[in-house]
């Protein structure tokens, strides 16, 4: 797995403030939402585009546009939708599928309870939204359901990781032949004795959306 750990000043900051415990929800979210949109522009570094030609008022210009099949964002429910519109923010013509996959908090191995996908991702560009890459295993069997169904290309959004969650997903992907890219804004210590992210933000999901 490449990993790119987007350092511009501005994600650090927006990233601070995440962190930040007094930081309430609705400013998280949009926080969030600003941070991923800049973390949205490292990942979509390799999208593919092919050649086109378009006339400006004065000549005809060489330009590109995004190739079909259009890529696929997959949002890893709950969390992950908070990441969603970020994404989408420059990425509008991507299509949309679901994964809910839930933690046990005992075992921390993850599960699926939900899917919205297409059958066939067949050289599909796949982009999917994590917000904590912790113990690794909620990642490690989004990924692997996508290449099962045949993507050809797949970029983890992250905002942040830890190392063992990353060692964790390469083990897993041992066998994966398909590139698998992971874009964070920020790589922290270690997970502490309960699979959180040393320093980390705390829980993603409620601080998005609040206990439930
Ligand atoms: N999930 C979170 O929301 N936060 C962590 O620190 C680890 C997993």
């Amino acid at each position: 797995m490449q990993i790119h750990v987007a350092d511009h000043p501005l994600i650090s900051h927006k990233l601070t403030t995440l962190r930040d415990v007094n930081t309430d929800s609705p400013t998280f979210r949009r926080l969030a939402d600003e941070l991923v949109t800049l973390l949205a522009y490292e990942a979509t570094r390799d999208v593919r585009t092919e050649p086109v030609q378009v006339q400006t008022p004065v000549a005809l210009a060489q330009g590109v546009k995004l190739t079909s099949p259009k890529p696929l964002v997959v949002p890893i429910l709950r969390a992950g939708l908070g990441m969603l519109e970020g994404m989408q923010r420059l990425l509008p013509t991507a299509e949309v599928g679901f994964l809910g996959m839930i933690r046990n908090e005992e075992t921390l191995e993850a599960s699926t309870y939900a899917e919205r996908l297409p059958d066939d991702l067949s050289g599909r560009q796949c982009y999917v939204l994590d917000p904590m890459l912790a113990t690794g295993g909620t990642l490690s069997a989004a990924i692997a359901f996508l290449v099962q169904r045949g993507a050809a290309h797949i970029t983890a959004v992250c905002l942040l990781a830890a190392p063992e969650g990353i060692a964790r997903v390469e083990a897993d992907l041992a066998d994966v032949s398909i590139p698998v890219l992971l874009v964070t804004a920020g790589l922290d210590e270690k997970l502490n004795e309960v699979g959180y992210i040393v320093p980390g933000l705390g829980d993603a999901g409620d601080r998005l959306y609040g206990v439930v």
